[in-house]
């Protein structure tokens, strides 16, 4: 009975885990996606920080690595369509940077669903909404961010070794 009780206590802190995302959504598409889910009163979880970036070819792969080292569960990046960026190429760009960046975090052991990138119109308030329900849930699989990077006095980061 003890050990039922042990699961079921676990099976308790699992449901109630509510991962901590951070968005970061292109100004021209996918933000607006996420407005158009606000005022559509569209349903998702609330488990998105939103930070607003000009295209998603702007995106620095060392904002997601910060997130993660700073205690985000997951990222999300999320720009125009293929050939909806209003920067022409922008996207394409992170979707290349995206691929070398999933390479590294593999390498340093960080779980691939952590990562996620997906393409939202403005025009699109329910996918934008589905995205993050289908982040969450891989996220929440994943359980908390057990910290891949440590962070030392003074600031700097590094990688911790398993
Ligand atoms: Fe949206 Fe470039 S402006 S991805």
């Amino acid at each position: 009975m003890g050990d039922n009780c042990q699961a079921n206590h676990c099976e308790e802190e699992q449901k109630e885990f509510e991962p901590k995302i951070v968005a970061f959504l292109c100004n021209w598409c996918s933000y607006a996606g996420a407005d158009l889910a606000g005022v559509s009163r569209i349903q998702y979880p609330p488990t998105v920080r939103i930070i607003r970036i000009p295209c998603s070819g702007r995106m620095n792969p060392l904002y997601i690595l910060k997130a993660l080292s700073n205690g985000a569960d997951g990222v999300l990046v999320s720009g125009c369509h293929p050939g909806d960026c209003h920067y022409i190429s922008g996207n394409y760009v992170a979707r290349r940077k995206f691929a070398v960046l999933k390479s590294f975090l593999k390498f340093v052991g960080v779980e691939e669903d952590r990562v996620n990138f997906s393409w939202v119109s403005a025009a699109e308030g329910g996918r934008f909404a589905e995205v993050v329900k289908g982040v969450t849930e891989r996220v929440r699989k994943l359980g908390p961010n057990k910290g891949i990077f440590t962070r030392h006095e003074g600031g700097s980061v590094n990688a911790q070794s398993n």
